[in-house]
């Protein structure tokens, strides 16, 4: 094996190693061909050590051939979220989102709108770029499949599966789905008719997607060799996907419907994507191209031997919604499998937002549109509702009336009146009580009654278990019972509030009364900076400010922070906690919607459901 460095861009020194495993003979990248004159530089690689591996989580990169819909957001966020939550556990983690913008769905979008397909794919994937960055998405890359890095490591992908024998060329016939970019076998077919057209069509029985017969040559991946692997692999990891129900529906397709994969597709009939390699009248199959976009990220195929770790190899975290399921648990890890390189840890699986119990779908027209939701509400408020009602088993229902009791119920009248009981009374300091309950002698506590003793202890001990219940749930991939045990903790912060009436004892002559008040303004101050502190992956900006009302200095919002007594240096407001609940934390929610047509303002009325963010397709 010969190791080299090269320079592969002028701004990158990448290490390339030539092996008969990992790079092809007879194969030159483009980087390598531009810069020939640096490709005798030599460098040696570091050991390897796990703790260079950042944790590395996805989400699908996104078709360009329409806006991006709630569900797009959704899934980015709750990538977010894990993302967010490893850096707060003091992991690095890297996150990758982006767009797909080859095959026949975009160019034949591109067509429709009369411009040439990388123009439409420039203006298109700024639009989920805005998105990402609206909605406080952290990523540290975006990419397209245009990238010219993408499509070095595609080819190369090609080269090492055409050294291993597993492509072939034949003609292939077939049912082809343009909107699902996917064959479908007979057996997986209907005939159907549309709603409102009446037309009739074959199309598949699962998406209901049209498709068309289609004769021609094409290139075939032999995934059928890789059967027995992926069966003994997915029986001795039962709990690769999560939910692991949807495991069975995955065997049982490898079992019954497992064929070669066509890799390919004529260029006359698909001209926008990657030529094969050697091959320029076939251009390779758009989910090949999508997939490797994880492999891209991570810095393939510039590894050096043992180091694929460092740009983060293998993904921790695959976050797909269900339609892309067995893009993700079958073809991907066999595409992986051939090569014989690591698979990702885990995929998340996630159901899809409907409206009035209908998919959103672009091609109906009843989908949300996340940018109108986050100017609308604030983008943690749509986090907040996405991430809290969003459904990982089940279907979601999207509707603004639930939108507004559940920020009342937990953040206006949860954890925003909370704060304000906590901040606002003129009758104590926050300050005051930090200080006082950490001078307090355990020996010289003033004895509490019974009632407030028994309450006060049985907080201590919900307080102590609140952190590492929320990490289980994030641990055990359920970011919806994560973000609900603090929301529920907000609630029962207010009840134990309301249960021990501090302001009362606060009032009284008698100094155990008063210290007696303190005690429990100590733990529900503790309970918020616990709550702030867990709140940070899932609404960055309203937690941000929950600690900066509460004096949290910066380098104390770590996980390692959520432990009950730990930051003795609080309580001096770096934000205004405001005077009122109108200007609070959560203030009330403009429910007042303005229904716009075609552009013009006609009318204004209280929000019911989905009306004014209801956005047909452009
Ligand atoms: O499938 N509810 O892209 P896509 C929740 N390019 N999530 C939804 C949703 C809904 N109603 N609709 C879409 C593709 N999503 C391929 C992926 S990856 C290598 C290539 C989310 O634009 C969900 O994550 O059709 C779903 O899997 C993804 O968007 C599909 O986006
Ligand atoms: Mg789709």
């Amino acid at each position: 094996m010969a190791m080299k460095i090269i320079e592969a861009a002028p701004a990158r020194r990448v290490l390339r190693w030539q092996s008969t495993m990992t790079r092809p003979r007879g194969w030159v990248c483009h980087s390598c061909r531009s810069n020939v004159a640096v490709a005798s530089r030599r460098f040696l690689s570091t050991p390897p050590s796990a703790t260079d591996k950042p944790y590395y989580v996805t989400t699908p990169i996104f078709y360009v051939n329409a806006a991006p819909h709630i569900g797009h957001m959704y899934t980015t966020v709750l990538a977010d979220v894990f993302k967010r939550w490893q850096t707060l556990l003091g992991n690095r983690a890297f996150l990758c989102t982006g767009t797909d913008e080859h095959g026949m769905k975009v160019q034949q979008a591109a067509s429709l709108a009369e411009m040439a397909p990388k123009q439409f794919c420039d203006e298109n994937a700024e639009r989920f770029k805005e998105l990402a960055h609206l909605a406080r998405v952290d990523y540290d890359r975006f990419i397209r499949t245009t990238d010219p890095d993408h499509v070095e490591a595609v080819e190369h992908f090609w080269f090492l599966l055409r050294d291993k024998g597993l492509i072939y060329e034949t003609k292939h016939e077939g049912w082809y789905s343009v909107s699902d970019e996917c064959f479908y076998p007979e057996s997986q077919l209907v005939k159907h008719q549309e709603a409102f057209t009446g037309a009739v069509y074959m199309a598949s029985a699962e998406t209901k997607s049209k498709v068309e017969w289609v004769e021609e040559k094409n290139y075939c991946f032999r995934m059928t060799e890789l059967k027995d692997r992926l069966l003994k692999f997915y029986e001795k990891n039962p709990e690769w996907i999560e939910p692991a129900y949807r495991m069975n529906e995955v065997v049982h397709w490898v079992k019954n419907h497992l064929e070669d994969l066509s890799i390919s597709r004529p260029v006359q009939r698909l001209s926008w994507g990657i030529r094969v390699p050697g091959d320029p009248s076939q251009t390779i199959y758009v989910w090949v191209d999508a997939l490797i976009n994880y492999l891209t990220a991570a810095g393939f195929p510039d590894w050096a031997p043992g180091e694929s770790h460092k740009g983060g190899w293998p993904v921790d975290l695959h976050i797909v919604g269900k339609d892309i399921l067995r893009f993700h648990c079958v073809y991907w890890p066999a595409l992986l499998m051939a090569l014989d390189l690591p698979l990702p840890k885990k995929v998340l699986v996630h159901s899809h937002w409907t409206l009035n119990k209908r998919k959103m779908s672009k091609s109906l027209g009843n989908v949300v549109n996340p940018i109108y939701a986050i100017n609308r509400w604030g983008v943690d408020t749509t986090r907040f509702y996405l991430l809290s009602e969003g459904g990982i088993a089940d279907d979601a229902d999207y509707n603004n009336n639930t939108l507004v009791i559940k920020y009342k119920k937990f953040l206006q009248w949860g954890l925003g009146n909370l704060l304000g009981r906590l901040t606002r009374p003129k009758a104590w300091k926050l300050r005051d009580i930090i200080v006082n309950s950490f001078n307090e002698k355990a020996a010289s506590r003033p004895q509490l009654s019974n009632t407030l003793h028994r309450a006060v202890a049985d907080f201590e001990h919900a307080l102590a278990e609140f952190a590492p219940t929320v990490a289980g749930r994030m641990e055990k991939h359920n970011p919806v019972g994560a973000i609900r045990k603090v929301l529920e903790t907000g609630t029962q912060l207010n009840e134990f509030l309301s249960q021990t009436q501090p302001w009362a004892l606060v009032k009284s002559p008698d100094p155990t009364q008063k210290a007696a008040a303190e005690r429990v303004l100590f733990l529900v101050a503790e309970g918020l900076r616990i709550s702030g502190i867990l709140l940070q992956p899932f609404l960055p900006d309203k937690a941000a400010q929950l600690l900066d009302i509460l004096g949290v200095a910066p380098d104390k919002r770590s996980f390692a922070h959520t432990v009950l007594r730990c930051d003795p240096d609080y309580g001096v407001p770096m934000s205004d906690p405001g005077r009122s609940r109108q200007d609070g934390l959560f203030p009330p929610l403009i429910e007042d919607s303005v229904i716009e047509f075609g552009g013009n303002i006609k009318a204004r009325k209280k929000a019911t459901s989905t009306d004014a963010i209801v956005q047909t397709e452009e």
